[in-house]
């Protein structure tokens, strides 16, 4: 059974007499192990898959089965405890507590599991060497260059040992060369510690560095391997959006 089973999944908000549906229908398998990214024009709906993904939101239609718990038919306090083990979430902006320590930073989401301070501190400390920053423990994020506040938010991200790691857009704000350092971790913990991974990009090059690339165009998802590309291009001219392969990438 796949780790995850995402099933007929709609998604739609009404605003103003209009609905606008960024996902009208998708389904999904992602396998323990596998590296996925998510790619898409702005506005197409991918943090808005991974939001129900994660159980922050909850869709209109369809099922999300995560390691066989089908996730939206929880109550929203099983659905608080199940999000606190088994997801993580690192963002674009890393969204790091600027009071607190990094590692301080880090042990935030073991608070919300019940563990003992003895291996809190052993999965903290082990999740801050595992992004290289042992030695800025007690730095605080303004005295952390933007890529280390990265590395300080997928440390957070991976500590309590989630099920499965969502993404979105995880080097949207940093330079070419720290982009570089970042999708190498992601890749290295996606390998080495086997973490499942579903990471959103607006970069070809960061997609391609997963094992597999699907987007997300007119509501529908397309598994857009070289191959694929014309057919997301077919269902872009359809959906009458800009968008296509050509536009992306003029070369
Ligand atoms: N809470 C909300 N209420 C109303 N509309 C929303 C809400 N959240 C998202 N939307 C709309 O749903 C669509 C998809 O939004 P979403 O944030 O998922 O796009 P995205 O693919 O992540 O875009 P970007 O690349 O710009 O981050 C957009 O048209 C957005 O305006
Ligand atoms: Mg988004």
């Amino acid at each position: 059974m796949p780790l995850v089973e995402i099933r007929d999944l709609v998604r739609q908000y009404h605003k103003g007499g209009e609905t606008i549906t960024p996902l009208g229908g998708v389904s999904l398998d992602i396998q323990a192990g596998d590296f996925v990214s998510l790619m898409g024009a702005s506005g197409s709906g991918k943090s808005t898959l991974l939001n129900l993904l994660a159980g922050i939101d909850s869709p209109d239609e369809g099922t999300i089965h995560v390691a066989g718990v089908e996730i939206t038919s929880l109550s929203r306090s099983r659905l608080a405890r199940w999000r606190a083990e088994h997801i993580g979430y690192i963002f674009q902006d890393h969204n790091l507590v600027p009071v607190l320590t990094a590692w301080e930073n880090v042990e935030l989401p073991l608070l919300l599991v019940k563990m003992s301070r003895t291996e809190r501190q052993r999965r903290v400390d082990i999740a801050m060497q595992a992004v290289d920053l042992a030695d800025r423990a007690g730095h605080f994020p303004r005295q952390l260059s933007g890529g280390q506040e990265q590395r300080v938010g997928i440390a957070r991200a991976i500590v309590a040992h989630p099920t499965l790691v969502v993404a979105d857009e995880p080097t949207g704000d940093l330079d070419a060369e720290t982009s570089e350092q970042i999708l190498g971790l992601l890749g290295r913990l996606n390998r080495e510690l086997d973490i499942t991974m579903l990471m959103v990009t607006h970069d070809d090059h960061a997609a391609a560095t997963a094992g597999r690339q699907l987007t997300l165009v007119g509501g529908k998802l397309i598994e857009s391997g070289r191959e694929t590309v014309a057919a997301v291009d077919a269902v872009a001219a359809v959906a009458g959006m800009g968008e296509t392969s050509a536009s992306r990438d003029p070369s």
